[in-house]
């Protein structure tokens, strides 16, 4: 079984060199930082979660997404970047789903949209391709599907789910998808993905079978610890040096230490004449 044709869009280089990056950016200052070390930057609808502290990825509404992609794209001068378009904008009407889309890329400047789900939103996805519009799949677990975070379970332990995601993936890949997210399922289920098809599969939560791999960067960095998923691997502890760094802070203001004179505009003096 060969799933896809050979990375229609070339947007993530030829397979069969060495994995390809991906973290995620929601704001510009993040997305300069991670710019030249990655291979694409995805905004996703994980903002929802790391940002704005809701429960799911449902809650976030399409303009919200189109600030971020903007902020993103125009910090992220040499990498693809690619948008997550957000739940209940693409899944029940092909129309307005690609009118959608062209709004998500004309006015953030992203390169391409995400759009999770699998058999039936090949035809989604297959109008989009067809009418310009590169798109990452996302099969596996789907994170908009999810109502609440105990249902954000791996996926692909039995033989019936293990055949639904190798056809969801298969169906998107034909469908024109230049890559696909493969979400939290078990490794063997990630290799035979990976092994048949002929576009980039990335893996979050899938293994190293996986072409590629990707994380939320505020996970990895240790920036967002509301909980994490037992596929992060923590890089950092950033959200325990920022908090100490609120501490140090505090206590030089509240003891007069801070600002000091290197800190304080002394008025200028006149210049000596003569
Ligand atoms: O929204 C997101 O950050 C994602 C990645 C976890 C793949 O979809």
């Amino acid at each position: 079984m060969v799933i896809g044709q050979p990375d229609p869009c070339g947007l993530l280089g030829p397979r069969g060199g060495a994995p390809i990056v991906g973290l995620t950016a929601y704001t510009a200052p993040m997305a300069a930082r991670i710019d030249r070390h990655v291979d694409f930057i995805l905004v996703g609808d994980s903002v929802a979660m790391v940002l704005y502290g809701m429960e799911t990825t449902r809650t976030i509404d399409i303009d919200t997404m189109i600030r971020h992609g903007r902020a993103v794209a125009q910090a992220a001068a040499n990498t693809l970047v690619v948008i997550d378009m957000p739940f209940g904008t693409y899944e029940h009407n092909r129309d307005v789903a690609l009118s959608n889309a062209r709004r998500m890329l004309s006015e953030t400047g992203c390169d391409a949209v995400k759009m999770e789900g699998g058999d039936s939103l090949a035809g989604t996805v297959e109008a989009a391709v067809a009418d310009g519009i590169p798109v990452m799949g996302h099969v596996g677990l789907m994170p908009q599907r999810a109502r609440s975070v105990a249902q954000m379970r791996s996926r692909g332990h039995s033989d019936t789910t293990r055949r639904r995601i190798l056809k969801d993936a298969r169906a998107i890949a034909r469908a024109g998808a230049f890559a696909i997210v493969v979400e939290g399922v078990v490794e063997s289920v990630a290799r035979d993905i990976t092994q048949a098809s002929t576009v980039p599969i990335i893996g979050i939560g899938a293994s190293v079978a996986c072409d590629g791999q990707i994380l939320v960067t505020e996970d990895m960095t240790g920036m967002f610890d509301a909980f994490t998923p037992r596929f992060v691997k923590r890089y950092a502890e950033v959200g325990k040096i920022v908090e100490e760094a609120v501490m140090a802070y505090a206590s030089d203001v509240r003891n007069r230490r801070f600002p000091g004179p290197e800190h304080t505009f002394a008025k200028r003096g006149k210049k000596a004449a003569g």
